[in-house]
């Protein structure tokens, strides 16, 4: 099935019946107190495994959850908790099993019938072992693949990654996306390839150094590109700024410089911000201009100027991405800024990418956009082109 400028292998090109099917998916959802807060990942994966259930396949799921690097992250990276919600989700039994390999695995999975469902703990469990999972070891890819006939990859938010989960038992058994990889890369192609324009770009979120660098080749494709979050104040403090105690990839600091020596008149960063001498609901807030930000006081959202810039680029814009919030959008006091964005580009041709942005949108009640994607990283690596590796390996028809 053509997919984007990709011609992959899908679920629907394989017969499952009978057939223990691997499908690889990213239920690394947010968890606070042992309770789920955000299930968006798991909901977008239920097409696939609701099809397979269908085809009578006997289905094995595998995702990682968070970063696993102590014995102690074991007991809060769990994913026995995500398996009682997907049976609710599903409104059948999921059989969870408490190990990433051994004989109760092996066993819980040769007894499996076709039609029932089973949940692998969390895969980067393994990753105690010399990060065999997130290395992309083939001793433990070629074991997991023993244990299936079909490998389905439907995990986009960790396409980016060369994991063995996926990267590695696709190298090695019959593979194919599933709907919601495909779903993802079809819309995302559109600001890919010849997005609408003017396309504009929004950034921000807190994961500065993570993405910081990502943004040289949006800022190449997009009409504008509007900074906010954390991320603002790398570009800001590079232009001489005093940020006071915001968030700052001080590492970043020539790169930001330099990108806006380039792009002068296509990256706009704020001009007020909402800040504080502490990031708690608790703390006296105040519009300031960013010239104006005390040695002990941080940004911590957009002010009302700067919304409005921002309003006016969004409505001349006639295809948008948004990737981030606009300021800590967590606590009451710091979630205008964030809101309002939300609010403007609501209804519009709008592409929302980012496990945490997505979760925010959600929380806040917005729902009208062309789509929310799973990805975070994930959506800004496919949208600047680059290789992602879960893809690659998967075959093409
Ligand atoms: C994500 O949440 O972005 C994906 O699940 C990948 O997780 P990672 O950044 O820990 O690899």
């Amino acid at each position: 099935m053509e997919n984007g400028e990709y011609m992959k292998r899908t679920i629907k090109d394989f017969d499952l019946n009978n057939k223990r099917v691997i499908i690889r998916v990213d239920f690394n959802v947010p968890i606070n107190n042992f309770e789920i807060t955000d299930d968006s990942r798991i909901q977008a994966s239920l097409e696939t495994i609701t099809y397979a259930i269908n085809q009578n396949a006997k289905v094995i799921l595998m995702s990682h959850l968070g970063r696993v690097k102590t014995l102690e992250d074991k007991e809060t990276k769990s994913l026995e908790i995500v398996a009682k919600r997907l049976s609710t989700l599903l409104n059948q039994e999921v059989k969870f099993v408490k190990e990433t390999r051994g004989e109760l695995l092996e066993k819980s999975i040769s007894n499996l019938n076709p039609g029932e469902v089973l949940l692998m703990e969390n895969t980067r469990f393994e990753d105690l072992n010399e990060k065999s999972e997130s290395n992309c070891n083939m001793d433990l890819a070629s074991y997991w693949a023993s244990l299936g006939d079909i490998f389905i990859n439907d995990a986009f938010g960790t396409i980016h990654r060369k994991h063995a989960s996926n990267v590695g038992i696709s190298s090695i058994l019959p593979n194919g996306i599933g709907f919601l990889v495909e779903k993802e890369i079809s819309n995302l192609s559109s600001l890919k390839d010849n997005p609408e324009r003017p396309y504009l770009v929004i950034l921000g979120g807190a994961k500065i150094s993570d993405k910081i660098k990502l943004v040289e080749n949006l800022v190449k494709k997009a009409d504008h590109v509007l900074i906010g979050g954390a991320m603002a104040f790398t570009f800001l403090k590079s232009e001489g700024y005093s940020i006071g105690s915001s968030m700052v990839d001080d590492e970043s600091l020539d790169f930001c410089a330099n990108l806006l020596k380039e792009y002068e008149n296509k990256i706009i960063l704020p001009i007020d911000v909402i800040c504080a001498k502490e990031a708690t609901n608790d703390a006296n807030v105040r519009i300031c201009d960013i010239n104006n930000i005390e040695l002990d006081e941080m940004g911590l959202d957009i002010g009302p100027n700067t919304i409005n810039i921002f309003k006016k680029y969004i409505n001349e814009s006639n295809s948008i991405f948004m990737n981030g919030t606009m300021g800590l959008s967590e606590i009451d006091k710091f979630k205008n800024g964030t809101i309002k964005i939300f609010e403007a580009i609501e209804g519009k041709n709008t592409i929302i990418g980012g496990g945490d942005t997505a979760g925010q949108v959600k929380n806040f009640g917005f729902e009208n956009y062309k789509h929310i994607s799973t990805g975070g990283g994930a959506s800004l690596e496919f949208l600047q082109g680059n290789v992602l590796p879960g893809l690659e390996a998967i075959n093409e028809l």
